[in-house]
């Protein structure tokens, strides 16, 4: 795994926006999975500027998102759909037939989620997953103790999780209690995994995430067993990590690239 310390979040934004670009710079007909939540963000921005200021063409490009509310309809402000449209897919050339992110309306989820899973493979994969990161250390919904193993499914939300969502609705009691989301065994078929975490709020996670053991009560720590991953974090986010000397070393020692 390596881990990138930025000073803040638009450095660290940037940073991981340069992965993407370079992905799709080598592959412009790459899946990716994209992650919600304030986080990404910033990622999201810089992506955009690219596509309108650089010429960075999504005309290719697939997406999966990971998670989404049980009960909310796309045109929802909370739902993942409206947020992915407002602050991302909107602004690129990404066709819309392109896109998927999972139903939090359908009739039957046992069979949307065994269909998310097919049409991944069918279009051969995810190239690369953008994961955040939820304070009780969560990639997508995966709450603590679900399987490592876990493919995309209904999934209760945690307390920690409930509490920390409801700053984007009216009221706690409005925040869904159920979402469908990937799994971990899902994300961790991703050829190339990338973690951004921002905010002291963060650190006791990332610290968990990359330092800790591999556990389920902590399934960031599953990218771990990933042998592409990498961790975008801001200074405040990284203040519990006892080994950042060491992925600075790493990450300043690091050869340029070619020149083509
Ligand atoms: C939600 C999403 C996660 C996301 C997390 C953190 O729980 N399901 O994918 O990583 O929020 O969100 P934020 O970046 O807003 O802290």
């Amino acid at each position: 795994m390596e881990v990138v310390i930025k000073q803040d979040y638009e450095q660290m934004s940037k940073a991981a926006a340069e992965i993407v670009s370079e992905v799709l710079n080598t592959k412009p007909n790459a899946v990716l999975g994209m992650a919600t939540g304030s986080t990404p963000l910033g990622l999201y921005q810089e992506l955009v500027r690219l596509h309108k200021e650089e010429e960075l063409d999504l005309s290719r490009v697939t997406t999966f998102n990971l998670d989404e509310y049980v009960g909310l309809p796309v045109n929802h402000p909370q739902s993942y759909h409206y947020f992915m449209h407002e602050h991302f897919f909107k602004h690129v050339n990404i066709p819309l037939h392109n896109i998927n992110i999972p139903s939090g309306t359908t009739s039957n989820y046992p069979a949307f989620c065994q269909w998310y899973e097919e049409r991944i493979t069918e279009c051969g994969g995810i190239d690369l997953q953008i994961l955040g990161i939820g304070s009780d250390g969560h990639i997508a919904f995966n709450e603590p103790t679900s399987s490592l193993s876990s493919r995309t499914r209904l999934k209760t939300l945690s307390e920690q999780t409930i509490d920390d969502n409801a700053r984007f609705f009216e009221r706690r009691e409005d925040v869904p209690v159920y979402a469908i989301t990937m799994g971990v065994g899902t994300i961790l078929e991703s050829r190339k995994l990338l973690l951004v975490a921002s905010g002291k709020s963060k650190a006791p996670a990332i610290a968990q995430a990359v330092e800790g053991p591999v556990t389920s009560m902590i399934t960031a720590s599953a990218i771990q067993l990933h042998r592409d991953a990498t961790v975008f974090v801001d200074e405040e986010a990284a203040a519990e990590l006892t080994m950042r000397d060491y992925y600075d070393f790493i990450y300043n020692a690091k050869p340029a690239a070619p020149k083509s």
